[in-house]
């Protein structure tokens, strides 16, 4: 489907974390079809050019920049790109995060705590302080940040994902409340299993793992990253003007 001239978010700018890959780059192009100006943020620079170049095949507009959302100082050149690039920043999805590897609490390492606090929990408080002071500037913005089925309920080996996401939920809230006098919209997501690079990594060819995941979901499928790339673009467009700080969950029926 080509882009929309005449798009919920023609003449909008969209900046994108994790962007080059699965749950990203879907809604990268989804953003692009609504209309919207695109800003591919990702540790993977050739995987943002890629989606770049998927945005710009559908007639879209986009820049891929280099952003480790753990790092200030990328985040900020990430941000101050996007202003150069397209003057202003309308929706932001604070999306890019990480796997965990699979063990017990106790087992888990300590620089594997950091690892995973750092890009899952800290890259989206990293990118909401900077992003917040351009949408105040402008006079109002929407936000979304990826939290998971792992931020509403405990996963046996994952103590480390599951905290982080958790986190993102009370950030996503408390950050909410601060902003919402000043026309900023704040909301976070919580995918079910979702067909993407990150779940493969995790199956690891591995059929009886995938039967195990499958089996946690009631609809007997994963989600396609572009279902829920289709609630980020609701949440962040005028249609959901009085949805605040809300986790909303996409997942097939896997935490009902
Ligand atoms: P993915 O692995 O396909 O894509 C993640 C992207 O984030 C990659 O492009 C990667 O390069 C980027 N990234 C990793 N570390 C980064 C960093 N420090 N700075 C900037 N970019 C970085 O994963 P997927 O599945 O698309 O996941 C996206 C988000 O959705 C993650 O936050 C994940 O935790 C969450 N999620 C995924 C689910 C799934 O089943 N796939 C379910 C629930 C949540």
């Amino acid at each position: 489907m080509a882009t929309n001239k005449n798009g919920i978010f023609t003449g909008k700018v969209a900046f994108v974390t994790g962007g080059a890959s699965g749950i990203g780059r879907a809604t990268a192009l989804a953003f692009a079809r609504a209309g919207a100006s695109v800003v591919v943020a990702d540790i993977s620079e050739q995987g943002a050019q890629e989606t770049v170049r998927l945005i710009e095949e559908i007639g879209g507009r986009a820049i891929a920049v280099r952003c480790d959302v753990t790092q200030t100082e990328e985040v900020k050149t990430a941000l101050d790109r996007t202003i150069e690039a397209f003057g202003r920043l309308d929706a932001a999805f604070n999306n890019a995060g990480i796997e965990q590897a699979p063990m017990a609490t106790a087992d888990i390492p300590e620089v594997e705590w950091d690892r995973v606090i750092a890009v899952n929990l800290r890259g989206v408080f990293l990118c909401m302080k900077y992003e917040i002071p351009l949408m105040l500037k402008q006079g109002g913005g929407a936000i979304v940040n990826t939290s998971s089925g792992a931020g509403i309920k405990g996963f046996r080996d994952g103590a480390a994902y599951v905290t982080a996401k958790h986190g993102v939920i009370g950030l996503t809230r408390s950050a909410a409340l601060d902003y919402v006098s000043h026309n900023i919209r704040i909301n976070a997501i919580c995918p079910g299993i979702t067909s993407t690079p990150m779940i493969e990594r995790i199956i690891g060819g591995d059929d009886v793992m995938r039967e195990q995941l499958l089996a946690q979901e009631p609809a007997g499928r994963m989600a396609h990253p572009e279902e829920i790339a289709n609630a980020v673009v609701w949440l962040c467009s005028d249609a959901a003007s009085f949805v605040v700080g809300h986790a909303l969950v996409i997942d097939g029926g896997q935490t009902v």
